[in-house]
């Protein structure tokens, strides 16, 4: 049983999808269940930042950066893409990120309530919000 907007990812082989309509099934990737994954909230005292951080300046929010200090962006180390989320779960917008840009996505429009997701291919998936 799925639920739409969640993060599956296979242990084996690394491949990662969302569910865009839910489902009854089990999803499977070479040969084994997906794991379903959870976005960490709480940032770890290791010296890294990877909770997505609404930037705002007095018009409203501008962009969607991860960390409140900018995640590495190396080859070895880095963030795959920042999606964000409606609170009501009717609205997404992904953007792959590139290893020689800051890891942020610049805001055309500003919903009411919403989240952002980020996925760091070391330490996985990550969410914050903008209140
Ligand atoms: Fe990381």
């Amino acid at each position: 049983m799925t639920e739409r907007l969640e993060f599956y990812r296979c242990k084996i082989c690394g491949n990662l999808i969302q569910v865009i309509l839910d489902g009854a099934g089990e999803l499977v990737c070479c040969g084994e269940n997906m794991e379903k994954l959870t976005a960490n909230t709480q940032e770890k005292v290791n010296g890294e930042y990877h909770i997505p951080v609404y930037v705002k300046d007095d018009n409203g929010f501008t962009s969607i950066q991860v960390g409140k200090e900018l995640h590495p962006m190396t080859e070895e180390h880095h963030i795959e893409f920042i999606e964000r989320i409606s609170e009501d779960k009717t609205k997404i917008q992904l953007e792959y990120m590139h290893t020689d840009k800051e890891p942020r996505m610049e805001l055309q429009n500003t919903a009411g309530r919403e989240c952002a997701v980020e996925f760091c291919n070391i330490h996985g998936l990550w969410g914050g919000h903008n209140d």
